[in-house]
């Protein structure tokens, strides 16, 4: 359940933030410090140091269809975990994504996130985030069994 608040704060954050960029730094930044998230991305050619990966082309496009994914769910606030059933097969039973791997990348989205908004990124604003993306992991962890 979302307070007003909450609410207004979550699309307020995605009408503000420049997707494009915000995806690309924060998948970039996942890759480049917890790297075992690279394995997944095979198709995606050089990752071999922290430049190669934020100048990979496939990287950038990626972080793009992430943060589209975060924006459907922007949408449906309230049926989040029923609009990511389809999201959470593919990863559990497609792509065999490690659950625990959604987290890392929700805190780097988040980080990247706070450092864009600046001094807009209050504590209640972090906390609305926070939350957010808490739900986000669980629908996405949603289909794991
Ligand atoms: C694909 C969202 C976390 C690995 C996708 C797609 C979306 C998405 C929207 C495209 C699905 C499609 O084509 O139908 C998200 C969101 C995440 C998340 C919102 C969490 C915030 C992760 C993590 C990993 C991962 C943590 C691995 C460490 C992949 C891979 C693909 C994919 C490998 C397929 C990429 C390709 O070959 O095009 N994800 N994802 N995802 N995701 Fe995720």
């Amino acid at each position: 359940v979302w307070t007003d608040f909450e609410r207004a704060t979550i699309k307020d954050i995605f009408s503000k933030i420049d997707c494009q960029s915000v995806g690309h730094q924060a998948l970039a930044r996942c890759l480049v410090v917890y790297p075992w998230t690279q394995r997944y991305f095979g198709n995606f050619g050089n990752l071999y140091n922290a430049a190669a990966i934020l100048g990979n082309p496939k990287v950038a496009a990626h972080g793009l269809t992430v943060v589209h994914g975060l924006e459907t769910a922007v949408k449906n606030m309230d049926n989040i975990k029923a609009t990511f059933t389809d999201l959470s097969v593919l990863h559990s039973e497609k792509l065999r994504v490690d659950p625990d791997n959604f987290r890392l990348l929700a805190d780097c989205i988040t980080i990247v996130i706070a450092a864009s908004l600046g001094a807009s990124f209050t504590a209640e604003v972090q906390a609305a985030l926070q939350k957010f993306m808490a739900v986000v992991v669980s629908a996405l962890g949603k289909q794991y069994h």
